[in-house]
């Protein structure tokens, strides 16, 4: 099935430079990552889309995006186009300093893992990168990270409930959850707006 949303460079570089933050202020290294929901975009696409946060944009910026934009879903849509992970970049340059150990990547569209399983050669990285079909608001992950990362994911879930108790039960004790949605989290002992 193709992806049905884009995404962009950096578009949560804040929230990653955030993360980076806290895991440092807890003493957190090699730690494992569990990525949830990259997305992706097609490849030569992702490099004409401006980068960043929308609200930074100029309003010539955000005309351009609205023309690539249309552009680029036609071009997914048809499924002949190779995409690539932007966010899984960005947040293996932002937390390299942490020296994560290994990077398991979850997204419930084959066209995503594929993207993010073959990134490491396209980018020298060295950290492994396991990818794994899965519908987080249906399946909880087996294994958990030290680090857990999921932007823009539960947004269009059906059921939210089911969503965040799999997502929350991928973080291991004393880790950290970065999402960008308001949440009741149990079990959590620190509840930050902007992580
Ligand atoms: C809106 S995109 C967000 C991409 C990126 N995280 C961002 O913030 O730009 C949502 C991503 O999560 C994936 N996704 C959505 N619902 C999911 C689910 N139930 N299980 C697993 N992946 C899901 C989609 O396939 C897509 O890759």
């Amino acid at each position: 099935m193709p992806l049905g949303t884009t995404t962009w460079r950096k578009r949560n570089e804040d929230k990653l430079l955030r993360l980076l933050s806290v895991a440092k202020q807890y003493n957190i290294t090699n730690p494992s990552i569990i990525h949830i929901g990259p997305g992706g975009a097609v490849g030569f696409m992702l490099k004409l889309l401006p980068p960043g946060q929308k609200s930074n944009w100029s309003i010539t910026q955000k005309v351009k995006r609205c023309i690539l934009k249309a552009m680029e879903t036609t071009f997914r849509h048809t499924g002949l186009f190779e995409l690539e992970c932007a966010e899984l970049l960005d947040l293996l340059y932002s937390l390299e300093e942490l020296k994560p150990s290994k990077i398991y990547v979850f997204d419930k569209e084959d066209k995503v893992i594929r993207a993010a399983t073959k990134l490491s050669n396209q980018h020298g990285i060295k950290i492994p990168v396991n990818g794994t079909i899965l519908n987080i608001e249906k399946n909880g992950i087996t294994n958990q990270g030290d680090i857990v990362v999921a932007y823009n994911v539960m947004n269009r879930a059906k059921d939210k409930v089911s969503c965040l108790k799999n997502i929350q039960s991928a973080v291991k004790q004393g880790g950290i959850l970065s999402i960008n949605h308001v949440i009741n989290a149990k079990n959590f002992v620190k509840i930050e707006e902007g992580l």
